[in-house]
């Protein structure tokens, strides 16, 4: 069968829509800051009226939404700037609604950028050693969901992986009257080197230690499907799992095991990464940048979290 391009596209199996598409943005205190990442080209750290800007241009390329992260003026070691009513993210939240028109906002809800330490709950010491305190953590990220969905976010996203925080998130969000505000849980997110760059683009490496206490092992697929399963009985609406193209085969496990919207965060490294290539001339960018996307769509994923974003709604 000789195949034209219309008969390509009439049985393609999988598509891709930029309607399917989520944008992260960083943003940061001033005015007229647009900072670019160092591992991360084409990315930046903006400021909120930058950030405007670009919540225009990605409403006018039809993506499907944005993901915010913040970079507080200062930290401390109660997260303040995370459940602060005038925090970056929450201040970001109230200009961006106007520009966002159908763009779905939606608010990272971690404590790593906001602490000195950088790790994603409290930290308490003991000795020579320390430990991330999961039930005093839960506190200040419910608290920190209900001031993001009170600024603004259409969805909230905790992806600090602490125990129990879905279903603390869940409460605290009801008893503000949040009741219709989803939670989209980072359920089976794997200790990965891969993030690597956007720890410098949240300014969120953990200052001693590291995250595996609380992130999981990237072995355990099954494990996964139980994370997946207790989120989703603690009340999560929808699941991301990160990053992508390590982990192909657990995002597919995931779609035939769950009925609920499956995301997947193709994350910095996996960006960095291609890009490195392409500045070398080693890959072709808008092949593989697309094929690198259709893959997570074939894995199973209904949207994709991508710094790609705009670049590949622009080819679409
Ligand atoms: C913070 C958070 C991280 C990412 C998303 N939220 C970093 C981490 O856990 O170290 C990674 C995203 C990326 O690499 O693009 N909890």
């Amino acid at each position: 069968m000789r195949r034209t391009e219309a008969l390509r596209s009439l049985v393609r199996e999988t598509r891709l829509e930029p309607g399917q598409l989520i944008y992260p943005l960083f943003v940061c205190p001033g005015e007229g800051v647009r900072r670019e990442i160092g591992s991360m080209p084409g990315v930046f750290n903006l400021s909120v009226d930058e950030a405007v800007k670009e919540t225009e241009e990605a409403a006018r390329l039809g993506l499907g939404g944005l993901l915010l992260f913040g970079l507080p003026a200062t930290k401390d070691d109660e997260a303040t700037g995370a459940w602060d009513e005038n925090g970056i993210v929450q201040t970001a939240l109230r200009a961006l609604k106007p520009a966002a028109k159908s763009l779905v906002l939606i608010a990272d809800v971690c404590l790593c950028e906001y602490t000195i330490h950088g790790h994603c709950g409290v930290v308490e010491h003991s000795g020579d050693g320390f430990r991330v305190a999961n039930d005093t953590s839960l506190e200040l990220l419910a608290r920190t969901a209900v001031s993001l969905a009170r600024a603004g976010a259409d969805i909230v996203a905790p992806s600090d992986m602490m125990d129990g925080r879905v279903g603390a998130m869940r409460a605290e969000l009801d008893a503000a009257g949040l009741e219709e505000t989803p939670i989209l849980s980072y359920a089976a997110k794997f200790a990965s080197a891969f993030y690597g760059p956007f720890r410098e683009a949240a300014d969120s490496a953990p200052q001693f230690g590291d995250r595996r206490t609380y992130q999981m092992d990237g072995a355990n697929a099954r494990e996964a499907m139980r994370e997946i399963e207790l989120d989703l009985a603690e009340g999560a609406e929808m699941i991301l799992m990160k990053p992508g193209m390590p982990y192909l085969d657990v995002l597919r496990a995931a779609r035939d095991r769950f009925e609920v919207p499956l995301g997947v965060y193709q994350v910095s490294g996996e960006y960095s990464m291609l890009q490195a290539a392409f500045a070398r001339g080693w890959l072709e960018p808008e092949r593989a940048m697309m094929e690198s996307l259709i893959g997570l769509r074939r894995a199973g994923a209904d949207f994709l979290v991508t710094y790609f974003a705009k670049e590949a709604a622009r080819l679409l």
